[in-house]
């Protein structure tokens, strides 16, 4: 594990840009599992930089996102589908084909629909590298405390701390979704590499128990201890809480040294 400290969101922003487009340039056909959330809009808009004025290419490239809420259509403006349109898809040269996100309004046999979704990551070769935001009770995607760590594509119900997060941006007469879809902490297991973003004092405690705390259930994103490829990309307010903040600072130096390809 490799935990990365930066002094801004700026700079954390850059350096998840950075190793997105080195995989890519690396292999053109990468498969890359993308996460919604306002941590990730920086790296997002990053990476439309490199497009535009460096002609960072996504043509080859296929992607699969981590979660949907239940009930939202692609056009709702809080869908994620809706988030990763406005914010990446639509501003590079991905192509429409090569873009698979959960369906919020599939209505029906979801357990099918779910088992698609995972058979259509296998056939792409799997997921190459997994980018993942954290949230405040230490979910990934949408697994919620408490979800099983073998955990695959599936129906999940939000918790109220979740719902609570989520809800100011949604309209105040609008009703929230209780429930999404989202990979589980199996699928995500499985991808090669995994890049967790994370922002901020409020992060702080979580970002803390998923790194340096036991491996629970009941913070979802400690699951990445078992991990043989996770780098963690955060800034220093959500690092605040790290008891080995020094030692991680030294891995980097040292990294940079002796496998500086571990970082790229
Ligand atoms: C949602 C998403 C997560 C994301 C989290 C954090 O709950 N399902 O994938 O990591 O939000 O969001 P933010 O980056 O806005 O704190």
């Amino acid at each position: 594990m490799l935990v990365l400290l930066n002094s801004s969101y700026e700079e954390l922003s850059q350096e998840a840009a950075r190793i997105v487009a080195a995989t890519v340039k690396n292999k053109p056909s990468v498969t890359l599992g993308l996460a919604t959330g306002s941590t990730t809009l920086g790296m997002y808009k990053e990476l439309v930089r490199l497009h535009r004025e460096q002609g960072l290419d996504f043509s080859k490239v296929a992607t699969f996102n981590l979660d949907e809420y239940l009930g939202l259509a692609a056009e709702h403006p809080q869908s994620f589908h809706c988030f990763m349109r406005d914010n990446f898809f639509a501003r590079v040269n991905i192509a429409e084909r090569n873009i698979h996100i959960p369906d919020g309004t599939i209505g029906k046999d979801y357990e099918e629909y779910c088992a698609a979704y995972e058979q259509a990551i296998r056939d792409a070769g799997g997921i190459d590298l997994q980018i993942l935001g954290i949230g405040r009770n230490g979910h990934v995607g949408f697994n919620e405390p408490t979800s099983s760590f073998g955990s695959r594509t599936r129906l999940k119900v939000l918790t109220s701390e979740t719902m609570e997060d989520n809800r100011k941006f949604f309209s105040a007469n609008e009703e929230m979704p209780e429930c999404a879809i989202t990979m589980g902490i199996g699928t995500i297991l499985e991808a090669k590499r995994i890049l967790l973003l994370a922002t901020g004092e409020a992060k702080a405690e979580t970002v803390a128990n998923a790194i340096e705390g036991p491996i629970t259930a009941s913070v979802t994103a400690s699951c990445l201890q078992l991990h043989p490829d996770v780098t963690f990309v955060i800034d220093e307010a959500a690092g605040a809480r790290l008891k080995q903040h020094d030692y991680y600072r030294r891995v980097m130096e040292m990294t940079a040294r002796f496998t500086p390809s571990r970082l790229s």
